[in-house]
């Protein structure tokens, strides 16, 4: 069987957020496929990050996609700044609002892809109904909010379950979707979040913070994984 190409969205959360457009643009040249910009507010998360302007403003920087994942509640009233601002792929926690469906059928109206974000308590059966609006299922590693916590394995098993779920859907000819995996992922945790079937990886402290950006991001494709074309677009 051939290797499932994996892609790597690092997250500009671990960036020297003096330096954001320099930034942006060193991780594209060192072949990131994504990148993962953390928004947060303080509510949802117990942490304050970016909004929309600094989206906006990276924008310029790169034709990378840009993998934006909302950590905030209420998320429906900013869905249409975020997606104005360039993101290409907009993804919200189940628990930020009272309709799921709903968030993800305004993404897919603003011609975005949209994504549902499990935490670690959050069960896969949160996403069965709504498969069919899912361009991506990132499953949390941490508890959202910081970078550079430990990665909690307790999650491989979710990941499993949501592959053969993907796979049972795109089989019946439903549309690709892509597994994600986030906080904590490092060059030890990576090969099992692959093994167990994620094929776009969140990567912070493990790329922004390694002196050589390129090879972090090569590091953590790991050697066995089919190398896809740097900025890659979407999740098939
Ligand atoms: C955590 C964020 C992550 C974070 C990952 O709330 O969603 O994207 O930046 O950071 P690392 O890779 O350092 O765990
Ligand atoms: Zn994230």
């Amino acid at each position: 069987m051939q290797p499932r190409p994996v892609r790597i969205a690092p997250s500009l959360l671990a960036a020297d957020f003096a330096r954001l457009g320099e930034e942006t643009r060193a991780i594209a040249a060192a072949g990131a496929d994504w990148l993962h910009l953390d928004v947060m507010d303080g509510h949802f998360v117990p942490n304050i990050s970016f909004g929309p302007v600094v989206v906006k403003a990276l924008r310029r920087h790169t034709t990378m996609p840009f993998d934006v994942h909302l950590m905030i509640t209420p998320a429906d009233p900013y869905l249409e700044a975020f997606a104005a601002a360039g993101a290409d792929i907009i993804s919200l926690h189940p628990e930020a609002g009272a309709h799921l469906h709903r968030s993800l059928q305004t993404i897919r109206a603003l011609g975005k892809q949209a994504g549902v974000v499990l935490n670690p308590a959050t069960p896969v059966s949160v996403v069965e109904n709504v498969l069919d609006l899912c361009d991506l299922i990132l499953v949390m590693s941490v508890n959202p909010g910081f970078g550079g916590q430990s990665f909690l394995g307790s999650q491989l098993g979710k990941i499993a379950a949501l592959r053969r779920m993907i796979d049972a859907h795109v089989a019946a000819g439903g549309q690709p979707i892509a597994l994600q995996v986030d906080g904590g992922v490092t060059v030890a945790t990576a090969p099992r979040c692959i093994a167990a079937g994620a094929d776009v990886l969140v990567a912070g402290t493990a790329v922004f913070g390694a002196p050589d950006y390129a090879a972090a991001i090569a590091a953590l494709r790991g050697p066995d994984e089919t190398a896809s074309s740097p900025h890659a677009k979407g999740p098939a």
